[in-house]
């Protein structure tokens, strides 16, 4: 989709167009503020009873074509995240008009322009996705909207670059998505593999491939322990990309990658058909680091993938077996479905040791626990470091991806002992879903992580859900991206 500035006349232009109102503008105008659309839909709106709440549209044909009249709710309560929603409302029904190209006029609201633009572009190129590749009836196929023209007052090129943005960022948004849903036996550990080989060749990202063979000699037990089932080949993706050469800051962003969660041997009774979405943090490392190329951000990052099949078969590994990680730690493998935690483990301890970064994050869809704690809205985030997790919230209220400060809760930490190894990989305490099962989680990845500042955010629940939330397809939601790209996009 092209999105473009133009400060050209709404109502010379020969598109359809989209007019977003608070509940305030539709009681009185100011006059010096009055949209040329507004005087077209004014009598209109009374006779239909507009109220212009958030998620109120009326489609109202005029003299100068039809004009798509948007409700943003009350002023007061608007925020960026309003006008990510209503700009979606307002393509949704562009989309279902068969319409290929709008015109927007852009909303005259107590937030800055750039702020104004960027949620708008970001609402439309969000919402303009859905997961149809495999639909064969054109009729069930989305119509995609190819253009929207926004009308501003003034052009100037800080704005051109707020939409450059949203288009890098959200193109990954929607990469991701489409990695998270397809087929778990398509984007397996080889295919993601093969796809980092691209993208290093592409974006000219250093990379470092770890295959099975190189697995073993370095010691990732761990890794190789979860994929032993499988008939693909795990890998550890390394991939650089070094935006300021001057500083000797750099980031780790860690995913988990399991391409398919069956449980293992523990095997699911339930949640399994989505486990092809287990992947979910790889994607959006790998989606991130290609973005952050692309906008050639001025942070030396780091994006780190295991990618590997936890399967069942003969050789898969067994309960209660007893695993040598790379940090030296031994495991004991006390359930095969809490096997994101031993990838990551080896990934983070790998990374620490031979990349020395001064900060890690990792991204996981790790715990049923944190889905029943914070439901799909927010993800859950644990920080060793009071900076990180400061930003990140910042970050997650600028990009729309929510999170919320979990505790390290070190008296749990005991939940994880075991009598044969170092730690086992889940808590003793399996009772009534788990007792702070996503917090002990959290505490078993930082005994991989030393002394450098981490963050661990648990998206089970953001990353992934079945049902649509305005912008949020349905399925593998891209959650992730936008708040590491904003995260490294601030001063
Ligand atoms: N991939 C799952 C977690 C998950 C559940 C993600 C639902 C998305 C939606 C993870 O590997 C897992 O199975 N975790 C177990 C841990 C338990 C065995 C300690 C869980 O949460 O039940
Ligand atoms: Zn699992
Ligand atoms: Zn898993």
């Amino acid at each position: 989709m092209r999105i473009g500035l133009t400060s050209g006349d709404i109502a010379k232009s020969n598109n359809d167009a989209i007019l977003f109102l608070t509940q305030e503008q539709l009681k009185a105008f100011k006059k010096s503020s009055k949209p040329v659309l507004y005087d077209l839909v004014e009598d209109s709106l009374e006779q239909l009873s507009f109220k212009g709440k958030l998620g109120d549209i009326e489609v109202v044909p005029t003299k100068l074509g039809r004009v798509i009249v948007t409700g943003l709710g009350k002023e007061e309560k608007l925020t960026v995240e309003t006008l990510r929603r209503a700009a979606h409302v307002a393509l949704r029904t562009t989309s279902k008009m068969k319409i290929k190209a709008i015109s927007a006029a852009v909303p005259d609201v107590s937030l800055t322009e750039k702020e104004t633009v960027r949620a708008l572009s970001d609402g439309f190129r969000l919402s303009n996705y859905e997961f149809d590749q495999h639909k064969s009836e054109k009729d069930s196929k989305y119509n995609r909207v190819a253009e929207v023209k926004i009308h501003i007052n003034k052009l100037n090129k800080e704005l051109e670059k707020t939409l450059l943005y949203s288009k890098v960022s959200c193109d990954a948004t929607n990469l991701t998505r489409d990695l998270q849903t397809e087929d778990g036996d398509v984007i397996n550990s080889e295919y993601l593999a093969k796809f980092a080989q691209k993208l290093a060749k592409s974006h000219k990202l250093k990379l470092k491939l770890l295959n099975r063979a190189k697995l073993k000699k370095e010691g990732l037990n761990l890794i190789l322990g979860v994929g032993q089932g499988s008939r693909f080949e795990p890998h550890l993706i390394i991939l650089e990309y070094n935006g300021d050469k001057r500083s000797k800051e750099k980031t780790a962003i860690v995913g988990k990658g399991i391409t398919y969660d069956t449980g293992g041997l523990d095997i699911k009774v339930r949640w399994m058909a989505d486990m092809q979405m287990d992947m979910s943090g790889a994607a959006i490392v790998l989606a991130t680091i290609k973005a952050a190329a692309e906008l050639k951000l001025k942070k030396n990052i780091i994006a780190v993938a295991p990618v590997v099949e936890n399967a069942v078969g003969q050789s898969a590994q067994k309960p209660g077996c007893i695993v040598k990680s790379y940090s030296g730690k031994t495991v004991e493998i006390g359930n095969t479905d809490a096997e994101g935690r031993l990838a990551l483990a080896d990934a983070l301890a790998y990374v620490n040791k031979n990349y020395k970064p001064t900060r890690m994050i990792d991204l996981a869809t790790l715990t049923g626990a944190v889905v029943v704690a914070l439901g799909h809205n927010r993800a859950g985030a644990w920080s060793t470091d009071e900076e990180m997790m400061f930003k990140l919230k910042a970050a997650a209220e600028t990009s729309g991806d929510l999170i919320w400060e979990m505790p390290l809760e070190d008296d749990y930490e005991e939940y994880l002992k075991s009598k044969k190894a170092d730690t086992n990989n889940i808590s003793s305490y399996r009772t009534f879903m788990g007792l702070a099962g996503s917090t002990t989680a959290a505490l078993f990845l930082r005994k991989f992580v030393k002394d450098t500042p981490w963050a661990h955010i648990d998206i089970a629940g953001a990353g992934m859900f079945e049902k649509r939330r305005f912008y949020r397809p349905p399925n593998g939601t891209g959650f992730g991206v936008r708040l590491l790209l904003d995260y490294f996009n601030q001063k």
